[in-house]
């Protein structure tokens, strides 16, 4: 076959020019693919940076439902929403967590009323709400109990849901919870209530940052390796994602992002449902500091990242950049 190679085939043809790179582009990224995390505080008026996360700070209530507007008008589809519950209302049951006028509540409502076009995603787990910064209830060992933790999971799922979220999204990685989670917001009339499952979550050391945003890094005693995933495993991830679809999952998140695109693409090709992604605080804090160290430019690096996750098999990516890039992208 000499007509199979150079010169007769040169790949740099369709390379060469604007106009036929986006022609043959294979991977798109818009502003309906991306997430934007955003972090709640107690107070009015009150915007408090998170010293680790340059460029991201903590909203007060009324800040908040600007922060969903401005996502609204960027073409971001749905916000994540994150407690800092004040440490007085941190217990080691984290019974806050089930309060109807908690933090997470009140956020969730102002934005339903004012942007109903937003999708409202909240996490459920019980660490921004606990004084020992677990995910879950512990026994005398310290050890996360799995079905306790259940049965409060169960419960704080739908207070958000009654407040308003759309999309539940379980990152405890407890056995079992989406399926009573989403029997319980069967039985609770929200039939139309998305369970985007934390599904792939790993014991991941790109936590850091989140964990000083949501106040619960300095109360974590021990680690998280009991009941998140070890970044050794890749075949456990897709039993994890068959559990979480079998029990009612709608979509499945891979947690963190840019090390784990071989799990995005494996569980994708497996299982042919829409996969999330998230880039999570350590990773956004690796892309400022090379920015700020002179190491890449930033907005390079940033659509960059995004569109690797899409070429990976993402629908969408959770990402502290969400309206920078979606800027970016609109410009
Ligand atoms: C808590 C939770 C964490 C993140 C999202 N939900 C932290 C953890 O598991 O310790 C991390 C997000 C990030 O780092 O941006 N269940």
């Amino acid at each position: 076959m000499s007509h199979a190679s150079y010169p007769h085939i040169r790949l740099r043809r369709t390379r060469a020019a604007a106009w036929s790179r986006a022609m043959v582009a294979e991977t798109t990224l818009s502003p309906a693919n991306l997430i934007w995390p955003l972090f709640v505080t107690e107070g009015q008026q009150v915007e408090a940076p998170v010293a680790t996360l340059p460029g991201v700070s903590r909203w007060s209530v009324d800040r908040i439902v600007d922060k969903a507007r401005e996502a609204r008008d960027l073409g971001i589809p749905c916000v994540a929403l994150f407690p800092n519950t004040p440490p007085g209302l941190r217990s080691i049951g984290g019974e806050e967590a089930l309060n109807p006028g908690n933090l997470m509540c009140r956020a969730t409502s102002a934005i339903r009323d004012a942007v109903p076009e937003v999708g409202i995603l909240t996490d459920v787990a019980l660490d921004p709400y606990t004084a020992h910064g677990h995910d879950g209830l512990i026994d005398d060992q310290g050890r996360v109990l799995n079905d306790a933790t259940m049965e409060v999971l169960v419960k704080q799922a739908l207070v958000l849901a009654r407040a308003g979220a759309s999309i539940i999204a379980p990152s405890d990685m407890m056995d079992g919870r989406v399926g009573a989670i989403r029997g319980a917001l069967e039985a609770d009339g929200h039939h139309d209530v998305q369970i985007m499952a934390y599904a792939a979550k790993y014991a991941s050391a790109f936590y850091g940052p989140f964990r000083d945003a949501v106040g619960s890094g300095g109360l974590l005693k021990g680690d998280k390796r009991g009941y998140q995933m070890d970044p050794a495993n890749a075949e456990e991830a897709l039993r994890e994602v068959a559990l979480d679809l079998a029990e009612g999952a709608d979509t499945v998140m891979v947690k963190p992002g840019l090390p784990y695109l071989d799990i995005v693409r494996r569980v994708k090709e497996r299982f042919e449902v829409p996969v999330f992604a998230y880039q999570v605080s350590g990773e956004y804090a690796m892309i400022e500091a090379a920015a700020a160290a002179g190491a890449g430019d930033r907005d390079a690096l940033v659509l960059e990242t995004l569109l690797a996750f899409r070429r990976a098999g993402c629908s969408g990516v959770l990402t502290y950049h969400a309206a920078h890039a979606a800027r970016l992208l609109r410009a």
